[in-house]
């Protein structure tokens, strides 16, 4: 599977050491933030060397420490899928940094949105960041807290589709990888469906979810292996009809 090893091994890291980002793949994460900005018609912007949306108890309510550096994910307001756009391709990066061996996490709350110098266009706004940077190897005490007062009700996989028959194995290999996946306070939302042969991903709430459909999309897919998904909530996947 293409990113095995960055789905298992990704989690939220919130510490991160002062040791710069190598100038390589700073380079190499800011092309593909404009490639993938490009593709999907939004804005994907690299912030290196500015921690000041994060500095301070108030700002990151003490959930972080050292932030420098963070990549800021541009809505289109004109756009009604980009920030299941953003979703989708932010965390393709954050599995490429995650490859490169750098920590990363999403954050839609705790920082201050005022502090990040991105200019925006009035149908812009910014939809959430991820920080990333170096980071210790093991979980400092307080990122192992964070983490297991966000997993205790992690869903099993029977929760997370509901169909009318007995579901190909493409379709397990996609689920077991969403299990993985990030979402706000871990609630993830996304549900997947098997009707008629017809696989298509949803959430209750798009004004507070499709960031989570985004990114449940892209893990999904990767599990599956092949196969390409239709932008909105409710929207298809294409498994190739050769493969079935
Ligand atoms: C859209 C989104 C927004 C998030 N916002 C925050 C945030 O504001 N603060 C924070 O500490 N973590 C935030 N997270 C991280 C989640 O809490 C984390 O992904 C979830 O608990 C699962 O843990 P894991 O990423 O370690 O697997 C966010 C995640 C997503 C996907």
């Amino acid at each position: 599977m293409r990113f095995q090893r960055a789905v298992d091994v990704r989690c939220s890291r919130r510490k991160y050491l002062a040791t710069p980002i190598d100038y390589g793949f700073v380079n190499k994460l800011r092309q593909l933030a404009e490639e993938y900005g490009e593709k999907a018609g939004v804005k994907i912007l690299l912030e290196i060397k500015n921690g000041e949306a994060f500095k301070g108890f108030k700002k990151s309510y003490g959930l972080f420490s050292g932030v420098n550096n963070y990549i800021g994910l541009i809505e289109n307001k004109n756009d009604k899928n980009s920030k299941e756009k953003l979703g989708y391709y932010g965390e393709l990066l954050v599995l490429h940094a995650t490859d490169l061996r750098l920590g990363t996490c999403w954050v839609g709350g705790t920082f201050d949105r005022s502090l990040c110098p991105f200019e925006l266009a009035s149908n812009e706004s910014i939809a959430c960041v991820i920080t990333v940077g170096n980071v210790p190897n093991d979980k400092t005490l307080k990122e192992k807290l964070i983490h297991s007062a966000t997993h205790r009700h992690s869903k099993s996989l029977d929760e997370m589709f509901v169909s009318d028959s007995t579901v190909p194995k493409w379709f397990s290999r996609g689920l077991s990888v969403v299990q993985k996946a990030p979402s706000a306070m871990n609630r993830q939302p996304v549900m997947f469906s098997f009707k008629n042969g017809a696989v298509s991903a949803f959430v209750k709430d798009p004004s507070e979810e499709s960031l989570d459909l985004g990114i449940a999309k892209l893990h999904f897919e990767l599990g599956a292996g092949a196969g390409v998904w239709d932008w909105g909530n409710g929207a298809e996947f294409h498994y190739p009809v050769n493969r079935r």
